[in-house]
C-alpha cells in the first residue's frame, strides 16, 4: 500500500512535528511528511523541518484580512502538495467550518489533555488546581469545536504532588512524542477509523499494561 502523504501545521516549537518526522522514517511506517506548513514565519519548527529535509513554508495569517481567505491559501497549498492526512501539532488558530469540513476525518490534532477534561489552554495548571491525579494528551479527529473530536489514542501520565505545570507539561510532552507517532500510524494504516462519531480499530492491539489505549504493540 502506498504511503499516506501527511503536511504538519505547527505554529512554534515543532517537537511534535519533528517526532513525526522521525518515526516516519521507518521503512515500514505507512505515512511519509510531504510538507510542514506554519501560520506564523518565525516558527522555529520550520528551520527544524527543512533541516530534516522536509518541505516548510509559512502561510502568514496576518497577510489574510479574513479567515476563510487564510484558510482558502491553505486549504490549495494542501491540495496542491496532494495531501491525504493533515496532522496539527501545536498549530494555534482556529479554522472554521468551511476548511474543517473540507477535512473531515482526514485531520488530527494532539492536545496536552486526556480529553474531554481541560481543552483549550493552561491545560497543565487547571490539572495541578483540580487534583487529578492522572492527566495525559490525546489524539484526535478534529472538529469545529476546539479540542474535540473522535479520540484515537490516549497517554497517561501520573500528576505528582510536587509537579509545576512546567515539570507536568515536560512529561506529558514525552508522552506526546511517544503517543502521536502511534496514534498517526493507526490512521494512515486504516486500522483506525471513524464511524458513527467514534473510532473503531481494526486487527489485535497488544494491551500491555502500559498507559496507552489502544496499547502498542507489534500489529499496531
Ligand atoms: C503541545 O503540547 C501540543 O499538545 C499543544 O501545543 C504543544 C506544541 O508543542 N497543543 C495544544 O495545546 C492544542 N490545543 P510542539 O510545538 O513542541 O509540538
Amino acid at each position: 500500500m502506498s504511503k499516506k502523504r501527511i503536511a504538519i501545521l505547527i505554529s512554534g516549537r515543532g517537537s511534535n512535528m519533528q517526532a513525526l518526522i522521525e518515526a516516519a522514517r521507518a521503512p515500514d511506517y505507512p505515512a511519509e511528511i510531504a510538507l510542514v506548513i506554519s501560520n506564523r514565519p518565525q516558527a522555529p519548527g520550520l528551520e527544524l523541518a527543512r533541516a530534516a529535509g522536509v518541505q516548510a513554508v509559512a502561510i502568514d495569517h496576518r497577510q489574510y484580512t479574513t479567515r476563510p481567505a487564510f484558510e482558502a491559501r491553505l486549504h490549495q497549498t494542501l491540495v496542491d502538495a496532494r495531501i491525504d492526512l493533515i496532522c496539527n501539532a501545536g498549530f494555534m488558530r482556529l479554522l472554521t467550518g468551511g476548511f474543517v469540513d473540507r477535512w473531515l476525518d482526514r485531520h488530527l490534532n494532539i492536545h496536552p489533555s486526556l480529553l474531554p477534561a481541560f481543552p483549550g489552554l493552561d491545560t497543565h495548571q487547571r490539572a495541578i488546581d483540580e487534583g487529578v491525579r492522572f492527566t495525559g494528551c490525546t489524539v484526535h479527529f478534529l472538529r469545529l469545536e476546539m479540542d474535540t473530536g473522535p479520540i484515537v489514542a490516549q497517554a497517561a501520565v501520573e500528576v505528582r504532588t510536587d509537579d509545576t505545570a512546567d515539570t507536568l507539561a515536560a512529561r506529558v510532552l514525552e508522552a506526546e512524542h511517544q503517543l502521536y507517532p502511534h496514534a498517526l500510524r493507526l490512521v494512515a494504516s486504516g486500522k483506525a477509523r471513524v464511524e458513527n462519531h467514534a473510532v473503531v480499530y481494526d486487527g489485535p492491539f497488544n494491551h500491555q499494561p502500559t498507559q496507552y489505549s489502544p496499547g502498542r504493540g507489534p500489529t499496531a
